[in-house]
């Protein structure tokens, strides 16, 4: 069906948190691949290790055991520079409760976090407008974190991923303090994005709504992660 090398790959993935007598196993030989211009959905009961996948699969954490490639390159036995060239390169992340600074504008908010030298501000500038539109917000982009509400601070931290051009999105329960409209709202976002860069975007969720609103639906139970 797909024939194109997949952004994201985990063949036998395992983790196991704690020591040989106090320990949980999180992950359990974990295989599954992520497509360009897909989004996929990971659902499943609190702590069953959610979160955990994700932070392997965005290089956050090198402590597990099996094979990950990222955009058809192996991370076992990169080293720690060449991991997080790598990350840089394709991951961004959208985490459950974004920080947002609130002293800095919507668009200081959003290219705070990459500093690209090679870009000139001005150019800069008007990437970060135009993420932000690309989001869905319809605020000024010199307005200030603390006007906005949850819905449209989500867009921010959206936006603020889209920013980088990065094209694994990993968004960790992204819609858990939204109702149903600003969710959706947020979706269409993510979906047009997906589609348009030809990215994928994983999401963590337990929000039912998301189930009809992705492309791929995955659950992860004792271990095993199954569709
Ligand atoms: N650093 C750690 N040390 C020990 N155990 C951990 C650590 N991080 C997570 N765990 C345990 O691993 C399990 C999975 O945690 P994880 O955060 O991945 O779950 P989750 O599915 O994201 O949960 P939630 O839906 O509540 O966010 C939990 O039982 C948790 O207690
Ligand atoms: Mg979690």
């Amino acid at each position: 069906m797909h024939d194109k090398t997949p952004l994201v790959t985990c063949k036998d993935i395992s983790k196991t948190f704690g020591s040989r007598c106090d320990s949980v196993t999180v992950l359990d030989r974990v295989s599954c691949s992520f497509y360009r211009g897909e989004i996929s959905l990971i659902q499943g009961a609190p702590g069953v290790g959610k979160t955990s996948f994700l932070h392997i699969v965005g290089l956050l954490d090198p402590h597990y055991t099996g094979s990950l490639k990222i955009n058809g390159v192996e991370i076992e036995g990169l080293s720690y520079s060449d991991r997080r060239l790598l990350r840089r390169r394709h991951i961004a992340f959208m985490f459950q409760s974004d920080v947002l600074f609130n002293e800095l504008t919507l668009l200081q908010n959003i290219y705070i976090t990459t500093c690209d030298k090679r870009t000139h501000r001005t150019e800069r500038l008007e990437r970060a407008g135009a993420c932000l539109e690309a989001a869905g917000l319809s605020k000024r982009p010199d307005e200030y974190p603390f006007m906005l509400s949850g819905g449209q601070r989500q867009k921010v931290a959206l936006a603020r991923a889209l920013f980088t051009a990065r094209p694994i999105l990993l968004m960790d329960e992204p819609t858990v303090n939204l109702d149903n409209a600003a969710s959706r709202e947020l979706m269409r976002a993510v979906r047009s994005h997906v589609h348009e860069t030809e990215s994928t975007a994983i999401i963590v969720s337990h929000d039912p709504l998301m189930r009809g609103l992705v492309d791929k639906r995955l659950e992860l139970r004792g271990g095993k992660l199954s569709a």
